[in-house]
């Protein structure tokens, strides 16, 4: 009789089930009326009178085993039930949060889209420069006035090395390698150390344009000009060029455009005038091609420099400057649709 108890218990342990109709029959088989335990504590009663304490306690250990291993193997199966519950492969997929293309990087690609289309390509260089490709070889003499124009970020209190002012350092970079002809384009971060408000920022963008070659004139520069405003804001966009001053162009000028926001009668964003200006171009100075290393007797160049922010701001009726960078999305997200 013990014996036989033991086979059973180890019988009991090896037990596996692989769903809960098997767990079920096991139940049957070993616990319910006919099931072998309970087949057992009927025998019980043969059991010579010295062997029934030790051997009613071996079955009673039995029984007790059999019901928790049964109790097992259902707890195993219900968690592995619950698991495979929670993943419902018939379920839609959550939905994904798409991002947007930040107001400032949609209107910089839609400006190279029209450029490119004009044949100019894309140039880059470093924003921490040094003060011969943003000044010298830009024609700022070292004690030249003009660079109180733009309030420069000195990188650790080291002269030479600074944060640029503009991304006509770009146009040194390209012209240092590379002859002309030359048509680029060079958008970028700029930085100048500004007091933050509404209407400046210590850093914002620009895109820069030069065309060199050998018969380049005034008139190129201002179609090129003329056509990318009408692409930009539509056909109707007049354009106006006031004359002005950059060291490295010569003769130099600043371009408005018909206000876009209110459409040339006068609001408070063009303060009444109905011209917003957009950029400063002219004549590439002869002397920045003589700096750069190209033969200003044989070549002339136009160049262009635009802010993208101000730009960005007439497209989208944007006031305040510094909602570029506060990374609110409520303001982000309102430029899903322009992606
Ligand atoms: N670099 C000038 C600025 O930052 C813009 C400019 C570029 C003007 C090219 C003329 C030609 O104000």
């Amino acid at each position: 009789m013990l014996d036989k108890i033991k086979d059973l218990l180890a019988e009991i342990e090896s037990l596996k089930a692989a769903n809960a109709q098997e767990i079920e029959e096991l139940r049957i088989k070993y616990l319910s009326k006919k099931g072998a335990v309970t087949a057992l504590m009927n025998d019980f009663r043969s059991v010579p009178a010295e062997q029934k304490k030790e051997v009613g306690m071996r079955i009673n250990e039995l029984k007790t085993r059999a019901q928790e291993k049964i109790n097992e193997l259902k707890a195993a199966f219900e968690t592995d039930d619950a698991t495979s519950d929670d993943i419902d492969i018939t379920r839609t997929a959550y939905p994904v949060q798409l991002g947007t293309r930040h107001p400032l990087t949609i209107v910089k690609n839609e400006i190279i889209d029209i450029f490119s289309r004009l044949g100019f390509s894309l140039a880059e260089g470093p924003e921490v420069e040094d003060d011969w490709h943003v000044f010298s070889s830009m024609n700022f003499a070292d004690d030249h006035p003009a660079r109180d124009m733009q309030d420069t970020f000195f990188v650790e209190a080291h002269p030479d090395v600074i944060l640029r002012t503009h991304t006509s350092s770009v146009q040194s970079r390209v012209m240092e390698k590379q002859q002309p002809p030359i048509r680029v384009i060079c958008p970028g971060r700029v930085y100048r150390n500004e007091a933050i408000s509404a209407r400046a920022h210590c850093f914002f963008h620009q895109l820069e344009g030069l065309y060199v070659d050998k018969d380049v004139s005034f008139t190129d520069l201002k179609q090129v000009l003329l056509l990318f405003a009408k692409e930009m804001f539509g056909n109707d966009t007049k354009i106006r060029l006031r004359p002005s001053y950059f060291p490295f162009t010569e003769p130099s000028a600043e371009m408005d455009i018909s206000c876009n926001i209110c459409g040339g009668k006068g609001c408070s964003f063009c303060k009444n005038t109905g011209w917003v200006e957009i950029l400063g171009c002219g004549m590439v100075d002869p002397a920045v091609l003589e700096l750069n290393g190209i033969d200003s007797s044989v070549y002339k160049g136009y160049a262009f420099g635009l802010g993208i922010e101000r730009i960005t701001n007439l497209k989208y009726s944007v006031k305040d400057l510094r909602m570029f960078s506060e990374n609110d999305l409520r303001f982000l997200r309102e430029f899903e649709s322009a992606n």
